[in-house]
């Protein structure tokens, strides 16, 4: 899917940074490094947080404000990178798209699948760019791997092996689902990205070892069916003790003609099997090339490229939506110890914003969508 260029090409995209504090740093550290986009204002209900960051990144000339609207009109912002708490995703979102700005959200999209549906519609009736960063997309040896699955025929079995002892003092410590909602949406979101088909379905259990130091289930076993028959097995825990893998997890993928593995790091190995002689080709390790921006610097390219050219990017809000859902589908599996349909929770997050005291306008043009698989496009096919 494509739409007119949203900026021009020739000059770096004015941006707006709201959120200033620990990612929000991390931004503007990416907004430096990039040579195609330039900070131009933050906003942040934090003043003092605001000019700090501002002077920390070497920039203290810098237009600092708590509205979006004024900051974005005073600089001649593009855009936003949107780095507040989830809670103040959906409105600042809505703020900006209303006044004309593309939108690059750190994830979640938002907090509800319901609230992330009228985000993707405030973007629909704003015509302007809505994307999430989901950076853990952006890897050379992510890139290296889904290349290596290709290889290795139709995938019947994903597979993510996370463990960390992670301290995160603060709301993640009193959530009731912490891995599940706070990280494990990244796995769900590469999961999506490797397999290149929707999710159908998934079962979940969660629970908590008596030494977490979390007050929710800090441990997750989810496995979802594909679209086509895949199974995706997600493992993880927040309170391992030792022999810990990488942040992204370690992955192994099996398919018709082979099997291949992805540390979450470099290491990267491929063995090709012909079905119909069972012989080996022995082990490969996939070359890699690094030539990406990775992490947020990669979505920030991604999101750069997209207003330039007008292309759709995969992690665009309508698109995203899906590894939100996942999220929303396991921790209502673990809740309810039933198999739970994602088509389910789309449909009942769709009735949820229809009915809640969002503004009026964006209800609106959710409305306008007639059913929630409509507005998404679902069961379309996207960009490869
Ligand atoms: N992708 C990743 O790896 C990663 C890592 C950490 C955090 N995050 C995400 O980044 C976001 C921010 O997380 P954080 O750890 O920086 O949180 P934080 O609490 O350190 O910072 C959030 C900032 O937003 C400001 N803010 C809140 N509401 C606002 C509003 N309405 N208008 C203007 N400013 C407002 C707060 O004053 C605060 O300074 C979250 O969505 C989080 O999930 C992503």
């Amino acid at each position: 899917m494509t739409r007119p260029p949203l900026v021009d090409a020739a000059a770096p995209v004015r941006i707006v940074l709201v959120g200033a504090g620990l990612m929000g740093r991390a931004w503007l550290g990416a907004l430096d490094r990039s040579q195609d986009a330039e900070v131009v204002g933050i906003v942040d209900l934090d003043q003092d947080l605001a000019r700090a960051a501002a002077d920390e990144a070497g920039l203290p000339g810098l237009v600092v404000g708590t509205s979006v609207t004024s900051v974005a009109e005073a600089t001649g912002a593009h855009a936003i990178v949107n780095v507040t708490v989830p809670a103040a995703h959906l409105p600042i979102a809505d703020e900006a798209l209303s006044a004309g700005l593309s939108v690059l959200s750190e994830k979640p999209l938002a907090p509800t699948v319901a609230a992330a549906l009228l985000s993707a519609a405030a973007a629909d009736r704003a015509g302007r760019l809505l994307m999430t960063s989901q950076n853990r997309r952006y890897y050379d040896s992510l890139t290296a791997y889904r290349a290596a699955l290709g290889e290795i025929g139709e995938i019947a079995l994903l597979t993510t092996e996370y463990t960390r002892e992670a301290h995160f003092p603060g709301f993640r410590e009193t959530m009731a689902h912490p891995l599940l909602v706070d990280m494990a949406i990244h796995a769900f979101d590469v999961a999506r990205h490797l397999l290149g088909t929707d999710p159908v379905s998934v079962t979940c259990d969660t629970s908590n070892p008596p030494w977490s130091w979390f007050e929710g289930d800090s441990v997750a076993n989810a496995l979802f069916e594909f679209e086509g028959g895949a199974r995706y097995r997600y493992t993880g825990t927040w309170t391992t003790r030792g022999l810990e893998t990488s942040w992204n997890g370690a992955w192994r993928a099996s398919g018709s003609h082979g099997s291949a593995t992805w540390d979450g790091e470099t290491a990267l190995a491929l063995e090709r099997v012909d079905p119909a002689t069972g012989e080996s080709t022995g082990l490969e390790s996939p070359p890699l090339r690094t030539t990406s921006p990775e992490e947020i610097d990669g979505s920030l390219a991604d999101f750069v490229d997209a207003l330039r050219t007008g292309r759709t990017p995969d992690t665009e809000a309508h698109r995203n939506i899906l590894s939100l859902a996942m999220v929303e589908a396991a921790v209502r599996s673990a809740d309810t110890g039933r198999r739970i349909e994602v088509a389910d929770v789309l449909e009942d997050a769709y009735a949820t914003a229809l009915t809640t005291d969002a503004p009026q306008h964006l209800r609106e043009a959710l409305a306008s969508w007639g059913s929630v698989s409509a507005g998404l496009h679902l069961h379309q096919t996207v960009d490869a």
